[in-house]
């Protein structure tokens, strides 16, 4: 089995993947003990995260698990730099992207033409170059076709690709992508998935970090971490992790119904 304990001999056991290494970049995503506190309102520190470290390398889908209030999206708004970390170490190759859960808090032109195109806005590119991006990002998560579809026409999955194409379109080299399938029925959630793995596939360079609490997703990782009240306690192969998730919850529910 290969489940690294975060840190020690990692550099020699993570999957890897033929075009896993890119300029030169071992790991897209570096985190060494990184903590985070915030102050309750007796103006105690009350720790979120505990010297959590992990390693992601370029190219490479991974996934973060953890039962509810563990940390995972406290971590991952830190790697996005959204949060600052009380203390530790941290790298992530940019740019870097933040992919909400909620699809229509991030949805804000009324086409999806006009919604992927919205962050060039600051570049200046003409217009072929604008319509010539969007094109390559929406085709990327399979909505090429939808280009003159009104937004809230779409469904929550068809949103979450649109939205994930709107990271592409920047160059995005780093997508954080927080629970993005919660809201979504079956179909829309293995179309989101394929579409980040479309995505990492026709790109060398793209490494996504997928938050999620749904086990069945992992089958499409390369690798997982695993989170426990705020300390990452797994980091690996994504079947290994599967496998070991899989036997504390039977050994969890033998003593429960014991
Ligand atoms: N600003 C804050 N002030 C106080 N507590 C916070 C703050 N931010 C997060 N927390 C707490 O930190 C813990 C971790 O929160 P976080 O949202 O990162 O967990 P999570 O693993 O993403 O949970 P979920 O699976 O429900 O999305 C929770 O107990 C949460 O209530
Ligand atoms: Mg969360």
């Amino acid at each position: 089995m290969n489940i690294q304990a975060p840190f020690g001999a990692l550099h020699s056991n993570l999957p890897t993947r033929s075009n896993s290494v890119s300029c030169g970049e071992i790991f897209a995503i570096e985190s060494q003990n990184v903590s985070y506190s915030v102050k309750n309102e007796k103006g105690n520190l009350v720790p979120i995260l505990r010297n959590c470290c992990l390693k992601i390398p370029s190219g490479q889908f991974w996934m973060l698990l953890g039962p509810n209030g563990c940390g995972k999206s406290t971590l991952l708004k830190i790697l996005a730099g959204l949060l600052s970390p009380t203390d530790g170490f941290m790298y992530v190759r940019k740019p870097r992207s933040f992919v909400f859960q909620n699809p229509d808090h991030q949805v804000v032109m009324p086409t999806v033409e006009a919604d992927v195109a919205f962050g060039l806005g600051r570049f200046n590119l003409t217009n072929d170059e604008t319509k010539l991006r969007v094109a390559k990002a929406l085709t990327a998560v399979g909505m090429y076709d939808y280009l003159q579809r009104p937004v809230q026409t779409l469904s929550g999955g068809q949103k979450q690709r649109v939205a994930i194409a709107g990271a592409l379109v920047e160059e995005c080299k780093v997508l954080l992508l927080d629970e993005l399938t919660t809201f979504l029925d079956e179909s829309d959630q293995f179309g989101v998935i394929k579409a980040v793995k479309n995505t990492l596939s026709s790109s060398e360079d793209v490494t996504a970090l997928w938050v999620t609490h749904r086990l069945e997703e992992l089958e499409y990782a390369d690798g997982a971490v695993y989170m426990e009240d705020g300390r990452v306690v797994m980091h690996g192969e994504a079947s290994a992790i599967m496998d070991s998730i899989e036997s504390r919850k039977a050994s969890y529910n033998s003593t429960i119904n014991s």
